[in-house]
């Protein structure tokens, strides 16, 4: 993948698996977000693959991505402030993929902190309220893949705790959630395999427990 003539991502390849979260971690300018960008058709694949559930989704229309049950939420959240928690939240669902239940319902249960607050406007939010309702938004979709931008950048650890405690939770329920964080620490204690990111390129991949062992990662992601 290129911006102009300079290649963002190299030769990258990562299976994410239904059930997992996997993690992407690596400093800024890596090409983490670029890495979903092109999963979701924002950018263009020069060389490779992408499959999504065996088929190949290689330069797909964003819509048809969107569609197919991947839900993105992005770097810096991306809510509209103006409108209200709930007007959000239903905007993540005005196209829901999977019927049964309620999808407003599911995401009421894994925030219900965000219940008392569905009538005031988004933008009037804490960060970790307001990126609860980014991932709220994304659950609306019911998606079979939920990519993450830097959930938890600029959050209190209390708070990063409560959301990243969540991502466990919402892949053991059957989606494939893909993980992207510069917080190390906390990508590898919530993940099952991650990958290093560096300049565009894969560097190390593996299992979390694994990699949170690694002298490499010790020293370069974790400060140990
Ligand atoms: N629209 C663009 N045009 C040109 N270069 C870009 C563009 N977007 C990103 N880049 C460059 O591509 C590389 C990867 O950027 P990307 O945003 O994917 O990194 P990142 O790992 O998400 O970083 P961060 O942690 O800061 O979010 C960087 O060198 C960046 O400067
Ligand atoms: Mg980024």
């Amino acid at each position: 993948m290129r911006y102009g003539r300079a290649l963002a991502l190299d030769g990258v390849s990562l299976t994410a698996r239904r059930g997992q979260v996997t993690a992407v971690i690596g400093a800024n300018g890596a090409g983490k977000s670029t890495l979903l960008k092109a999963i979701m058709g924002l950018v263009p694949v020069a060389e490779g693959s992408i499959r999504i559930r065996d088929e190949d989704r290689t330069n797909a229309e964003t819509r048809d991505v969107v569609a197919d049950g991947t839900a993105l939420v992005p770097e810096g959240r991306r809510l509209f402030g103006d409108l209200t928690v709930e007007e959000n939240l239903k905007v993540g669902g005005y196209r829901v993929r999977r019927s049964g239940g309620s999808a407003f319902d599911e995401v009421m249960a894994l925030f219900p902190e965000l219940e008392p607050k569905l009538r005031i406007r988004a933008g009037h939010l804490s960060g970790g309220q307001q990126q609860m309702v980014a991932i709220g938004r994304a659950m609306m979709s019911r998606p079979r893949i939920l990519m993450l931008d830097e959930p938890c950048a600029g959050l209190a650890p209390i708070v990063v705790q409560r959301i990243a405690g969540l991502f466990g939770q919402i892949a053991q329920s059957g989606t494939t959630v893909l993980l992207i964080e510069q917080n190390a620490t906390v990508a590898l204690d919530v993940s099952h395999h991650c990958c290093v990111l560096e300049t565009g390129k894969v560097v190390l991949a593996g299992r979390s427990d694994e990699l949170r062992n690694n002298d490499f990662v010790a020293h370069a992601y974790l400060g140990i």
